[in-house]
């Protein structure tokens, strides 16, 4: 018998096995084949959703607004829900007020009373406003307005200019009450004195459940609910 056909089976074989290797190193190298799902995403795909702007200034768009336009544009085009002074309409959101209103049983919490930080501001405005027509201002209107709305706020003066140079410096007047999550720590006593008084020392043991144990009260004793 020939040996042709063996060869030919063993060079068949390599050369699958050559391919299959290559089309694996081939998936290895681009991390968006890696499920055989989508593409890498584009340089300026990924410039149109990096728009953060961040607490120190960070992201921040070159530009710059005064007050005074601010001033204009809102009354222009978020004043109709948010009112005149930022009081709202209704129940749009309040913008303005409730300085010192956050230990109160019912806080007004606004730029002024409970944002930490200028940016966020920005941010905020310039993903999600003017609510139906997000994405619509420039950032020179956008700085306008967020000068605007921490003037009403008694954070900055009537003459200030906000821009990408000092966004990052403004103190807004609740930077202090957001700190990392302690409670690791803070709570630590809390957590490891659930048991106060008789505490049973070993394993635990469950006796029964309330669903066995029956503690849902039926339909004739439970109250009544409509
Ligand atoms: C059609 C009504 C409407 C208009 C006009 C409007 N907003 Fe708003 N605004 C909303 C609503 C609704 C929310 C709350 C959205 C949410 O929580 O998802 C909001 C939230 C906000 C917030 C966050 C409030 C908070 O404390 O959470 C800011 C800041 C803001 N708007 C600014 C503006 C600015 C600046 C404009 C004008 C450029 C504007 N809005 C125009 C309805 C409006």
């Amino acid at each position: 018998m020939s040996r042709f056909p063996k060869r030919a089976a063993w060079a068949l074989a390599l050369c699958l096995g050559v391919a299959g290797g290559a089309a694996i190193a081939q998936q290895q190298k681009a991390p968006a084949g890696k499920v055989g799902l989508g593409r890498v995403a584009l340089p300026e795909e990924i410039k149109a959703w990096d728009i953060d702007v961040r607490p120190d200034g960070l992201g921040a768009p070159v530009g710059k607004g005064t007050v005074k336009q601010g001033e204009e544009l809102f009354l222009a085009q978020c004043a109709s829900c948010h009112g005149e002074f930022g009081e709202a309409v209704g129940r749009w959101p309040v913008l303005v007020g409730g300085r010192g209103s956050l230990k109160h049983d019912n806080p007004d919490k606004t730029i002024g009373s409970y944002w930490p930080d200028a940016s966020t501001v920005f941010d905020y405005i310039r993903r999600a406003m003017p609510f139906g027509n997000a994405r619509s201002l420039t950032d020179d209107e956008i700085y306008s307005i967020t000068a605007f709305l921490l003037q009403m706020n008694e954070v900055v003066k009537e003459d200030f200019v906000l821009s990408n140079e000092n966004i990052g410096k403004v103190k807004m007047p609740n930077v202090g009450g957001f700190f990392e999550d302690d409670r690791e720590k803070s709570e630590k006593h809390f957590w490891s004195k659930a048991c106060v008084t008789n505490c049973k020392t070993g394993e635990v043991k469950v006796t029964g459940r309330a669903r066995v144990v029956d503690v849902t009260p039926d339909g004739k004793s439970g109250p009544k609910v409509e």
